[in-house]
């Protein structure tokens, strides 16, 4: 298979100046981790989140904030944890690991994404927590869902891994919840260098852990240390959660990379635009082919980290247009997020059991085309093109 348009690893290209922050931070961060660029960018994020100071935190990746949010659920035996089936992976192990149930919620058909609708119907006196994915960029309807969770006494949770910007009546994804998880992992509209996270926890007392959480459990002694070296040069300790006590982990992410996610920041809006207006281009250029029925949204709301589209005339056609585009136009479409409950590992867990028919009937006719930030006009426009011709050789079956 010749590829002239590859589903791309890698989002973004960086500017001559993002380079040269890299650069710098390079010769000179000292040190290397845990050092001012983790706290300008923590700092810049709140801000352009307007979270408050102190409330995020850079992690290695997504995943890493995730499991931290997970420890942070405090989950006894029995819990659940309610999340859409159709999802990366990533969004529901990290709470598997920390001892929860994960109760599938299906999508919305029109949006991808869960609504305070589907929540509910699986909601039990047994949910601790929702986790709300975001998924292809699209900030779900977040002040619904919040105040169920509020009136129900059920932890909030937003996985904004895919939406870094997206917004809804003025307020950011990953803003709404009382936790919210970022990724800059390779794939991601912001990336610092593959991988890096971010999680914000909005109540003070359990941001306050995260910290030591974080890093070996490292806090200062709680009497002043007389000389510096005793009795030792620093303390390690958790704080206690209620009567729980967390186990710490080492989930810091180093100096260059902060360096860059703060650099990037001021560029990430712009991404997210261009991006938009591209995904807009495509969509309305086909809307004369019912056969591709994509998520179209004007506004902020989407960043469209991804452009993905349902074949409304089934799975067949759907096969046989990838074929096409890949084997006679040489363009790298893909197909994501089985619903979880269909993985083996899931299903071995106990996890099988799921009522998400428009989950499932997405992911069935589904077709993610290549959309990193990047990619030409010329082959933008040839991908177009490609598509239409696509859909008209498929027609004639
Ligand atoms: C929806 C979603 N959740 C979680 C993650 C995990 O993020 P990371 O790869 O940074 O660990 C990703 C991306 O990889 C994702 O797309």
């Amino acid at each position: 298979m010749d590829i002239r348009i590859n589903f791309s690893g890698r989002s973004i290209r960086y500017t001559e100046e993002e380079i040269a922050v890299v650069v710098e931070a390079m010769r000179n961060a000292d040190p290397l981790t845990q050092g001012k660029h983790r706290q300008a960018f923590e700092s810049a994020f709140a801000a352009y989140q307007g979270v408050p100071q102190g409330s995020c935190f850079t992690t290695m990746n997504g995943c890493a904030a995730l499991e931290m949010s997970a420890q942070l659920c405090r989950f006894k035996e029995g819990d659940e944890v309610v999340m859409p089936s159709h999802t990366f992976t990533a969004s529901c192990y990290p709470y598997v690991k920390k001892g929860a149930r994960p109760v599938w919620a299906d999508i919305d058909p029109a949006t991808r994404v869960v609504t305070a609708d589907t929540v509910a119907k699986v909601l039990s006196p047994r949910t601790r927590a929702v986790v709300v994915v975001h998924l292809y960029g699209f900030a779900a309807d977040m002040p619904a869902i919040a105040e169920l969770c509020r009136k129900r006494g059920i932890l909030c949770i937003e996985d904004a891994a895919q939406a870094i910007g997206a917004e809804l009546q003025g307020v950011k994804a990953g803003a709404f919840g009382d936790m919210g998880i970022f990724s800059f992992h390779s794939h991601k509209n912001l990336t610092t260098l593959g991988e890096g996270g971010m999680l914000y926890v909005k109540d003070p007392a359990m941001a306050a852990i995260v910290p030591a959480l974080r890093h070996n459990g490292h806090c200062p002694y709680p009497f002043v240390q007389e000389e510096y070296w005793k009795p030792a040069m620093g303390n390690v300790d958790m704080p206690m959660l209620g009567d729980d006590m967390l186990q710490p982990n080492n989930y810091c992410l180093g100096e260059v990379e902060c360096a860059l996610g703060a650099k990037l920041l001021e560029r990430i809006d712009r991404i997210n635009d261009e991006k938009r207006r591209r995904a807009l281009a495509f969509i309305d250029a086909l809307s004369d082919m019912p056969e591709l029925e994509f998520h179209r949204e004007p506004t902020t709301r989407h960043n469209y980290h991804l452009l993905a589209a349902r074949m409304t005339t089934g799975p067949a056609m759907r096969d046989r247009f990838m074929k096409f585009m890949a084997e006679e136009k040489g363009i790298k479409c893909v197909v994501q997020y089985i619903p979880l409950d269909r993985y083996d590992y899931y299903r071995r867990l106990g996890f099988g059991e799921a009522q998400c028919p428009a989950a499932d009937a997405f992911f069935d006719a589904m077709v993610s085309f290549p959309f990193q930030h990047w990619l030409s006009d010329e082959d933008f426009e040839y991908m177009l093109a490609a598509t239409r011709e696509g859909i008209e050789r498929c027609r004639r079956g």
